[in-house]
Order: C-alpha cells, then structure tokens, then sequence
C-alpha cells in the first residue's frame, strides 16, 4: 500500500473518531447554515482539522482542498477532502454518512477512500491498484442493464433550479428499474457501486470533494464514471454516472432524453 494511503487511513480513522464522539449530542450542536439547506456544525469543521493535522504532520508541501476551509497551498500533489459527507443525514441521527479523502497528483487521481465510521466500512483505491473494502478486493456489480436494478442517486435539496429535470429522470428509472435509493451522502454511495451493492448512481451538482475518492473507486473496481455527455468533466460540471461499462451506457442512454441546455453535461 502507498504511504499517501496510509496515512489518509490515520486520517479518516480520526476523524471517525471525532464523529462518533458528537453523534448522541447532535441536538446540542452549533448548527449555521452556508446556504439553503446546506449545513456545517463544529463537527465537519473538527473532523476537517483533524484530517488536514494528520496529513499535514507526513506532507507538509502538499496542497489542499477541503469542503470547509476551502483551498490552501501550492503544490503538484493536492488532498481533497470531504470530512463528513451526509450533514443533514448526520444532523438527524441517520445513520448513513462518511468521510472522503482523495489524492490528486497534477490532476490525476493517485489513491482515496471513503470511510463510514458507523459499520467500521473502509473503502480503498490506488490507481492501478484495484479497490478494497476492509482490505479485501471489491468489484462493481455485473448487471447488464436497467432491469432489475437498484440504482443510487441524490436528490436536489440546494438549488431547485433542476427539479423539473430530475423528477422526469426519476419517473424513468422509476418505470424502468427494481428500484432507487438516495441514501444522503453520495461519496458513500460510489462506493456502493464499487463493491455492487448499488448497480449504477448518478447525481447532479456534486462537488469535487463529494466525487473524487469514489470515483476512483469506481474505475478501480472495473466500473465506469463519467460526465452526463460519457466524458470526463464531472469535476468540472458536478454531474456524475457511475456503473459497470454496460449499466453506465444504458443509465446514460435513458438520462440522455431529460438533458436540457441550462445543464451542462
Ligand atoms: C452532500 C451529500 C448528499 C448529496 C449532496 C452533497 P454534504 O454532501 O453527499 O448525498 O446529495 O449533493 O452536498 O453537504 O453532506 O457534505
Ligand atoms: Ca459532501
Ligand atoms: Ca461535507
């Protein structure tokens, strides 16, 4: 295993720590709101610091982009972390969040994991190194095709502006799979379609922290992520498709028809 993912590891592992800590008192939480719907508390932002303490002690020159402090330092290699990934899920007490650090070596992925501190889940990849979960070799799913599949994805709770567009998606997948689930914390939910226990995800309006360690996952379990157009600008448009090769084509295939010109692929 590569130092880097080591020590994400150590990363993740304290952070966990500092979730699970806070998570019988949620009530007594500091809770602001960065905008609509969109919550920080002193959790995300001490799960962050922790984070960026562990990396920083092993790699003092890299770069980092986290969802709370944003962007910090100039360097080839760059963290980027989400430090719980599911607030509102987290802020009710359901059980269904997880933190997500990635590393980025001029631009390309190099290693990541997700890590749900509830059911002790660690989710590991090294490009080229396959994925794991807990240490053992996990694979996407091997469906063909959208029936009889159970799809992932999220809903829009932010920006409204998309509705209209994701409730015809919704009626599709509805009509055309066993069925969809939005858990509420889409990094998790990559890695659901990385070890199969989801066939496909797609959401829109993601940010890169939310994407980046599950998607690597992804590819490295043998799936495949793209941009709603099957490129590779879901960083830069926040609209990700995950699944096996055939599973993402016919998951893009059907969202294809509700594309719009306000959304970018
Ligand atoms: C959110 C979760 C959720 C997704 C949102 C994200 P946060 O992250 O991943 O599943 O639907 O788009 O913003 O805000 O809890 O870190
Ligand atoms: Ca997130
Ligand atoms: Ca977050």
């Amino acid at each position: 295993m590569q130092p880097t993912l080591t020590i994400a590891i150590r990363a993740a592992r304290a952070a966990g720590r500092i979730l699970m800590r806070y998570l019988d008192r949620v009530d007594q939480l500091h809770i602001q709101a960065k905008s609509q719907n969109d919550f920080v508390t002193e959790v995300d932002r001490a799960a962050e610091d922790a984070i960026i303490h562990e990396l920083r002690a092993k790699y003092p020159d890299h770069a980092i982009l986290a969802e709370e402090s944003g962007a910090h330092g100039k360097s080839d290699f760059q963290w980027v972390i989400d430090p719980l990934d599911g607030t509102t899920n987290y802020l009710h007490g359901f059980p269904q969040f997880s933190i997500s650090i990635a590393l980025r070596h001029r631009g390309r992925l190099e290693c990541g994991l997700v890590y749900d501190p509830l059911r002790e889940e660690m989710f590991t990849a090294e490009r080229g190194g396959g994925a794991q979960m807990n240490d053992r070799r996990i694979r996407v799913a091997n469906r063909l095709g959208l029936e009889g599949a159970l799809i992932g994805t999220g809903f829009p709770f932010r920006d409204q502006r998309q509705l209209d567009t994701y409730l015809a998606m919704f009626r599709t997948m509805i009509l055309n799979t066993a069925g969809l689930r939005r858990p509420g914390s889409a990094a998790l939910d990559l890695a659901y379609v990385a070890c199969g226990r989801t066939d496909g995800f797609w959401e829109l309006g993601l940010a890169e922290w939310d994407m980046a360690a599950g998607a690597l996952l992804i590819n490295e379990a043998g799936g495949t992520v793209t941009d709603l157009a099957g490129g590779d600008r879901y960083f830069q448009t926040g609209n990700i498709i995950g699944g096996n090769l055939k599973l993402h084509r016919a998951l893009r295939e059907a969202l294809q028809p509700h594309l719009n010109s306000s959304l970018s692929a």
